[in-house]
């Protein structure tokens, strides 16, 4: 009895949904069903089925009413519900699962290479599968901070993802830029922000004190150049994590951001980058790996295009590879 609101709650909390909306969720699920059984129930009398005709073709009968007429039915119904959006994410899961293309995604044909599975920080907390609602159900979200110092793309990516899943908060954004895009988000999502000076990161206190008062746990790089000093490193031990656009350990190190990263990777007549997410240690991007996602490159591409499919990588996986690693879910 007392399963049944907790498993609820977890489902709640996996969707990111608030009560009312899961309400209207279940609502259109069990709406779905009982159209189905019942425009089943119709189908099957019209083509002239009875409990007499063989068997299979009244299963195929079911089957494909099952896989395709409930599709449909669940996003006519989630649309007259006001929910259209949630089911058409639900259902665009389903399609890549079944390799169906899916209309208006940007086509990138992606593996994930096989990379170092666990490190040690994974398992810090012990935490084994099935228990990570300590993670997902405690009453205070985990912090993490964001370093950047771009456009801030990836950080919006970030702070979109956990805004439905309020188990992490992005609770500060840390840029050495004043005039940084990501600050304009910051400002917009009222998330506070210190622009860091060299002098006091490198020599001074490395601002661990605000990072501790602020309780953060994590902190997440996209898109910051200066490097780690030794002492955050140290006050955050495998806590600190960067995303690369290309596939370490090729294409990183000093000097190798942004634009430069995708042009020495056309120049190079390389068929294939993608992206690295990686544990930050105190060499520019020379951490132990986390996760690296690949898209091919197609004769003729420009360093611009290839920028773009970077860029729908990274937004794609980096944010919940960060999920996983808070949830402490292996990799
Ligand atoms: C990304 O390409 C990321 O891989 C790198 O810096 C870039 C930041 O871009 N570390 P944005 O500011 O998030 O758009």
């Amino acid at each position: 009895m007392i399963l049944q609101p907790i498993m609820l709650k977890r489902l709640q909390t996996k969707w990111g949904v608030n009560t009312t909306q899961f309400i209207i969720i279940m609502c259109v699920f069990a709406i779905t069903g009982t159209t189905t059984a019942w425009i089943t129930k119709v189908i099957t009398e019209w083509v002239g089925f009875t409990s007499d005709t063989y068997w299979l073709w009244r299963w195929m009968l079911r089957l494909a009413m099952l896989i395709f007429g409930y599709q449909v039915i669940l996003l006519s119904v989630a649309f007259l519900f006001g929910q259209f959006p949630f089911f058409w994410q639900y259902e665009k899961k389903i399609l890549k699962r079944m390799g169906i293309p899916i209309p208006g995604e940007v086509k990138i044909s992606e593996t994930k290479l096989p990379i170092a599975k666990t490190h040690d920080s994974i398992n810090v907390h012990e935490i084994t599968a099935g228990s990570d609602l300590r993670a997902t159900d405690a009453q205070e979200p985990v912090y993490i901070a964001l370093f950047a110092s771009g456009a801030g793309s990836n950080a919006r990516a970030i702070i979109d993802y956990f805004r439905k899943r309020p188990f992490v908060k992005v609770a500060l954004i840390i840029s050495n830029k004043p005039q940084a895009g990501v600050l304009d988000i910051a400002t917009k999502e009222n998330i506070p922000t210190i622009t860091i000076a060299k002098e006091r990161f490198f020599k001074g206190d490395s601002y661990i004190p605000d990072l501790k008062s602020g309780k953060i746990q994590w902190i997440i790089l996209a898109g910051f150049l200066w490097k780690v000093p030794a002492a955050l490193i140290e006050a955050f031990p495998g806590k600190i994590i960067n995303i690369h656009p290309a596939l370490l350990p090729n294409y990183g190190g000093k000097g190798m951001y942004g634009h430069f990263v995708h042009e020495a990777v056309i120049a190079a007549g390389e068929q294939k980058s993608g992206i690295t997410i990686h544990y930050v240690d105190e060499l520019f991007d020379h951490g132990a790996h986390i996760f690296q996602a690949y898209c091919d490159i197609e004769p003729g591409e420009t360093p611009e295009m290839l920028a773009k499919k970077i860029q729908v990588l990274e937004h794609r996986h980096y944010p919940e590879v960060i999920e996983r690693l808070i949830k402490n879910e292996g990799m």
